[in-house]
């Protein structure tokens, strides 16, 4: 279970640019719940996603991941709990090591040997299933150079890492923004595959509203630092891309635009 608590952030406290984007900002994800999350540019998302992952300080309130405060953990210590994925496909894995040496670190991580490559044969052989599963040829290129794939098989390999490792939470941040409409759609269905099988507590992102709709268990759109919708279950299902377009528009009316 993840859960916000009455959390408060003020950007730039003190300066001409301070900005009050959570006042009393509440979430609770049930264990193995899929939540999607929508809204409009500078609504707080990727806000949201750093004050869960500690990559941003908070002004006051909670952060627990199943119960407990995680509020004085960094976010390095964190990661052994979560995966996370961005939506710059070279954020999350360095391009200038093999994916080889990528999925060692990524299986390493948390620990305090991290850096170590105890790459062995076995270990290439297990890497080499795990890619064969996402069907893009990629067991062939454990020896290629992370920076020579294309977006979407960079987004995959690093959707394969954030996972490879037991954790419990799964953090998407717009990671298919990046993609075109098909890789995006092999990338989802990996997304929700990986999810499923795993349990994952997950919160994603996303600006496109049909994965939205289609996929997760529960809808949220966010404006100005607040959920302005919550939807699970059968209310989820009723749910149409249309009618979440109309609230978009409505938002955008009110906001003048
Ligand atoms: N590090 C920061 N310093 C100052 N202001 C910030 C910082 N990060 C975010 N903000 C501000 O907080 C607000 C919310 O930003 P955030 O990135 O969380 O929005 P978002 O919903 O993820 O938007 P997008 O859909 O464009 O990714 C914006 O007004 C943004 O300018
Ligand atoms: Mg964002």
């Amino acid at each position: 279970m993840i859960e916000l608590k009455n959390i408060a952030k003020t950007y730039n406290r003190g300066t001409v640019s301070e900005m009050t984007l959570f006042e009393d900002f509440n979430l609770t994800v049930k264990t193995g719940q899929f939540v999607s999350v929508v809204g409009s540019n500078g609504s707080g998302k990727t806000s949201m996603l750093n004050i869960i992952c500690g990559s941003i300080p908070i002004d006051s309130g909670e952060v627990l991941l199943d119960g407990v405060n995680i509020n004085r953990l960094p976010e390095y210590r964190r990661y052994k709990n979560v995966g996370r994925v961005y939506q710059n496909t070279a954020l999350g894995s360095c391009p200038d090591m093999t994916i080889l040496e990528n999925m060692s670190l990524a299986e390493n991580k948390g620990k305090p040997f991290g850096l170590t490559f105890g790459v062995n044969r076995k270990k290439a052989n297990y890497y080499k299933e795990l890619l064969a599963g996402l069907g893009l040829g990629l067991e062939d290129k454990l020896n290629a150079k992370m920076g020579l794939l294309s977006g979407g098989q960079r987004q995959a390999v690093s959707l394969i890492m954030a996972t490879m490792t037991p954790i419990d939470f799964l953090i998407l941040d717009e990671h298919t923004a990046a993609l075109d409409p098909h890789t995006a759609d092999v990338i989802m269905e990996l997304t929700d595959k990986v999810v499923r099988e795993k349990n994952l507590t997950s919160i994603m992102v996303t600006h496109n509203l049909r994965y939205a709709v289609e996929y997760g268990d529960r809808i949220i759109m966010m404006d100005k630092g607040k959920t302005i919708l919550d939807r699970a279950d059968g209310e989820k299902r009723t749910t149409s891309v249309n009618s979440l377009l109309d609230i978009f528009n409505k938002i955008s009316i009110e906001c003048g635009n």
